[in-house]
């Protein structure tokens, strides 16, 4: 509480909402109190809303800051990993050098999901999208740990958070297998987290895989850029979600389905499809006009962002690695080039430069996961996996304390009470 309060007047009544700071960001108003006056605030979108108070993640959407428990992204995916990103989500302060070997081990005696859990993925078509599978089997997880799904026990906690993240390599890499009809390739301890997940998603039975550190490295670091941030629509649907006591696992399955859509965690798919369909140079002026077209649904999938006004920091780390991983495979994408000119074309167009459109971390996204063999569909079961780890922490962060079932209000605008006519009468 800052001791500020703002004084609201409404047909000549005061109302004194009290005003709190954080340690950055903008201050805010305490609406609470508005209701015992007989008014709801009303913020579509939840434009201007404050939905809860977190010490997880800080974002400055007009100066382009991303800041994980202080420490900024870009300083993450330069000097740290994956893991170590997830400890600091998780605890609030990076590990020391055993804190990480002690967390890392954790990680690794979970990797492997149950075997019956392999069964959910034969009853989905081979053609199935792996978001899909990933919504089905995520929230099935919670039917293999009845011995530990009190949500008041903070054991119970930590281990379903340690589970998901040790087990959501291995199950977003099972949805590409079965997609492909191969045969599921078990996690293997002696590599790191990434280089795990990129074994389990290309070895195949019949010869040895070696892990190409480069592409290890370039998806450690895109796991770093999608790790959380702040009270997006996903992580805000986590929380809506275990509000109500629903189980952890039924949560992020929650968060998965909410990332899906292609406004949000599906934009990085929707980026190549967007490429695909601008197909050269020569086109990106006709694009550009039906991105400005009020009348036309397409949009330019990757640009804008409710919070940034700014570039996402999270996409200039994309484009170093983008360049950085094509060239060391020596690949010159057609599809990068395009990008390219199409973000110099909108950086350089009144109608996104009014509107503060910039690219956002799915733009340049797709085209590095195209070069390390990711299809296009897996595109987003990348984000979810990242980001699973932002959400466990929310809600963990929420379960820390005291907290209120979500239950929004609205706008009522519907027939005011009429009395019902019978069937014979109407
Ligand atoms: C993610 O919230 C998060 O933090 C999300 C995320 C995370 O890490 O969790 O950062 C991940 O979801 C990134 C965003 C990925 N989505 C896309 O790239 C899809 C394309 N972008 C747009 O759909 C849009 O920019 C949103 C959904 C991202 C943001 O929408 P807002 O904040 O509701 O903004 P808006 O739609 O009100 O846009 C303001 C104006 C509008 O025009 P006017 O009404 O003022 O004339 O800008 C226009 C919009 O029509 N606009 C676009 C545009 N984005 C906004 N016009 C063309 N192309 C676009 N991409």
């Amino acid at each position: 509480m800052s001791g500020k309060k703002a004084t609201l007047t409404i047909d000549g009544q005061s109302i004194d909402l009290p005003v709190s700071s954080g340690t950055m960001g903008p201050d805010v108003i305490d609406v609470k109190d508005v209701l015992a006056k007989g008014y709801f605030t009303y913020d579509p979108g939840f434009m201007a809303t404050a939905a809860c108070e977190s010490k997880i993640t800080f974002i400055d959407g007009d100066k382009g800051i991303l800041l994980h428990r202080g420490y900024p992204i870009d300083q993450l995916a330069e000097k740290s990993d994956y893991l170590e990103t997830c400890y600091l989500l998780l605890n609030g302060e990076l590990p020391t050098a055993d804190q990480k070997a002690a967390f890392v081990h954790k990680i690794s005696q979970h990797t492997m999901v149950h075997e019956q859990l392999t069964f959910f993925y034969r009853g989905f078509r081979r053609d199935a999208h792996p978001m899909a599978i990933m919504c089905g089997v995520v929230g099935a997880l919670s039917a293999f740990y009845h011995d530990n799904l009190d949500i008041n026990n903070p054991e119970h906690r930590q281990i379903a958070a340690i589970r998901l993240i040790a087990k959501i390599p291995t199950i977003a890499a099972m949805s590409y297998k079965y997609s492909a009809g191969q045969p599921f390739v078990y996690p293997d301890n002696k590599l790191g987290y990434a280089a795990n997940f990129l074994k389990m998603m290309f070895a195949v039975p019949a010869e040895e895989y070696v892990v190409n550190p480069v592409l290890a490295r370039a998806m450690d670091r895109i796991f770093i850029l999608h790790a959380d941030h702040e009270q997006n629509a996903s992580t805000s649907t986590v929380r809506l979600t275990g509000s109500t006591g629903a189980n952890p696992y039924a949560c992020i399955a929650a968060g998965i389905a909410a990332l899906w859509g292609p406004a949000h965690g599906g934009a990085n798919e929707a980026v190549l499809k967007m490429l695909d369909e601008i197909g050269s140079v020569e086109n990106l002026d006709k694009f550009l006009a039906k991105a400005k077209d009020k009348n036309d649904p397409f949009k330019l999938m990757g640009f804008g962002h409710r919070v940034y006004k700014n570039f996402d920091p999270r996409a200039k780390v994309m484009k170093q690695t983008c360049d950085e991983v094509l060239a060391a495979l020596g690949i010159n994408d057609p599809q990068l080039e395009l990008a390219m000119r199409l973000e110099e074309a909108a950086r350089n167009d009144p109608y996104f430069v009014e509107r503060k459109l910039y690219p956002n971390v799915d733009f340049y996204s797709g085209i590095i996961l195209k070069a390390i063999g990711i299809p296009t569909s897996m595109f987003t079961v990348i984000f979810a996996l990242a980001r699973t780890v932002g959400w466990i922490s929310h809600w963990l962060e929420m379960h820390s304390g005291p907290y209120k079932i979500g239950r929004p209000r609205q706008l009522y605008t519907g027939p005011t009470q009429r009395d019902l006519v019978p069937l014979d009468k109407r």
